[in-house]
């Protein structure tokens, strides 16, 4: 009652601060409207149609990624507006509390103006630079008017990634190119969250234990993933490996893998009868003594062939290969003992298949389907497939895949497709596709896999292109 008895108590020192602090309010308020109105007239594209009452034609914002553009501006903005109705509020309440209002001090008017005001002006002040405003000449000498997916992203470190790196001495490269690309698959816009996640580290030092986020992203088409400035774990008991005489059939040491992130802790959980191993793709892949069978003794089914048989076909012909499939690299530890080098493209799914195969002194190859294959044309003497391709496969995507190893097989170079699998009324879709390339038949077998499925193999050879 005191308080409302003397109102000129209310003008001291303090007060000053009050006028102040209500005057840099409404100074900030006025600004951000006028924002506002600029914005809402459609000075940022805001969309399509109003984007266009400013240029008139179309062509006028092709070249550079309008959505990605104004979805900055709209963050920007929403910042600036969330602002602007926090500052009304508190001036709204300092008029209702006119009269009961407890003296603010210096301090917590400070404290105020830094958390409240400064904090979000300064965030929507960065979120602004990082905007990069498309060049109207284009870049470089393309038609292009900014760097691609530029301002998809507002994680610094991906936009660093993904920004063009020009050589220092501002020649051409020792590629003989102007600038080096950053590759990213296209589709990592549509995991924009899961790939900043992946991306906010502190540089230098230790990554998260996020292997799986990024084989998630390179499964779902953010791949290639960018490369991080962080460092890798590693176990914290890790041995040196067996030597390569022991290690191509021995289950390798349990220390040597991360396990935090699968079901099972070590190799003997992975065997194929505990139900609770956690994967599904090749069960059994761990059981060496089963593995050990395969492709080197006589099978009650025809399509499985020998290697033994497979390379009498071109005697001393086969030297280096691809196995595409998922497995532990048996087959490629086979090959070794024939003096074949094969590479076993691994993914771990749900089980460490490429530390497995690593570890067995072999090459992994951490590859998804999504990407050409890393090989050049005409340069590999056998491709091997089994355990992967199967009857899920859409087939337009499948031919993508086919004619890929063709491009990598040289002339005379075998494929061998190793119990594909399908049910039975797609096998002549299958068989077409296989078939289109005319290779020639060595080998042919299909063989009942329950009632409706068929398993498939066959060893075809790639003809000379003498064209
Ligand atoms: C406000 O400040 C005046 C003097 O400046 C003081 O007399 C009064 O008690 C203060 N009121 C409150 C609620 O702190
Ligand atoms: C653009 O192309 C011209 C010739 O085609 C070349 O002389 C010039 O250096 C190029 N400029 C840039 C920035 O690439
Ligand atoms: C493997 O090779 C090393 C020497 O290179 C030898 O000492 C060792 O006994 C061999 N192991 C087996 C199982 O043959
Ligand atoms: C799985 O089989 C192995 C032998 O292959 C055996 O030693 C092990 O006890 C079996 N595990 C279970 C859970 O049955
Ligand atoms: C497989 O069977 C064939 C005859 O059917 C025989 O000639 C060959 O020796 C057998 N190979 C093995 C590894 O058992
Ligand atoms: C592989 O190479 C080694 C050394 O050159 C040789 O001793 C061995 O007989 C070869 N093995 C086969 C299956 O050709």
């Amino acid at each position: 009652m005191a308080r409302l008895c003397h109102p000129k108590c209310r003008l001291g020192n303090k007060s000053m601060g009050w006028l102040q602090f209500l005057l840099g309010g409404l100074v900030i308020i006025f600004s951000i409207c006028g924002l506002v109105k600029f914005y809402s007239a459609g000075f940022f594209f805001h969309n399509e149609d109003i984007c266009r009452q400013f240029t008139g034609v179309k062509d006028a914002y092709e070249g550079f990624d309008i959505k990605a553009l104004s979805d900055r501006v709209g963050e920007v903005v929403n910042k600036l507006e969330s602002l602007q109705e926090k500052l009304e509020s508190a001036v709204q309440q300092m008029e209702k509390d006119k009269e009961t209002l407890p003296n603010i001090t210096k301090f917590e008017y400070k404290k105020y103006l830094e958390e409240e005001v400064i904090r979000p002006l300064y965030a929507a002040h960065i979120s602004l630079r990082l905007i990069r405003l498309p060049k109207a000449e284009g870049i470089h000498n393309s038609t292009m008017k900014e760097e691609p997916l530029i301002n998809t992203f507002v994680i610094e470190e991906i936009r660093k990634y993904i920004t063009p790196k020009e050589s220092r001495t501002g020649k051409l490269n020792i590629y003989g190119t102007e600038r080096i690309y950053n590759t990213i698959g296209h589709a990592c816009v549509l995991y924009k969250k899961e790939l900043e996640e992946y991306m906010s580290y502190d540089i230098g030092s230790y990554c998260n234990d996020d292997w799986n986020l990024a084989q998630k992203l390179m499964l779902n088409g953010c791949d290639p993933l960018p490369r991080r400035r962080c460092l890798t774990r590693a176990s914290m008991v890790y041995q040196k490996p067996y030597p390569i005489n022991e290690s191509l059939w021995k289950l390798p040491d349990d220390r040597n893998v991360r396990w935090s992130n699968y079901q099972c802790r070590n190799f003997k959980c992975l065997m194929g009868n505990n139900t609770k191993r956690g994967y599904f793709k090749c069960v059994g892949c761990f059981e060496m003594e089963k593995e050990e069978l395969k492709w080197v003794t006589n099978s009650s089914l025809s399509v499985d062939f020998l290697i033994s048989d497979v390379l009498t076909i071109k005697p001393g012909e086969m030297r280096i290969g691809l196995d595409f499939g998922i497995g532990t690299g048996s087959f490629a530890a086979r090959m070794r003992e024939h003096n074949i080098t094969v590479v076993s493209t691994a993914l771990n799914l749900k089980a460490p298949f490429n530390e497995m195969i690593a570890l067995r002194g072999l090459i992994p190859l951490f590859v998804t389907l999504n990407q050409r294959l890393p090989f050049f044309d005409n340069t590999m003497d056998m491709i091997h497939t089994s355990g992967f391709l199967d009857g899920w496969i859409d087939l337009q995507l499948l031919d993508f895949i086919l004619f890929d190893w063709d491009r990598i097989l040289r002339p005379g170079g075998l494929l061998w497709i190793d119990r594909f699998f399908c049910v039975r009324k797609d096998l002549d879709d299958f068989m077409y596709m296989f078939l289109q390339l005319r290779y020639k038949k060595h080998k042919w077998a299909i063989s009942p896999k329950s009632k409706d499925e068929v398993y498939f193999s066959a060893l075809l050879e790639k003809p000379p292109r003498a064209i």
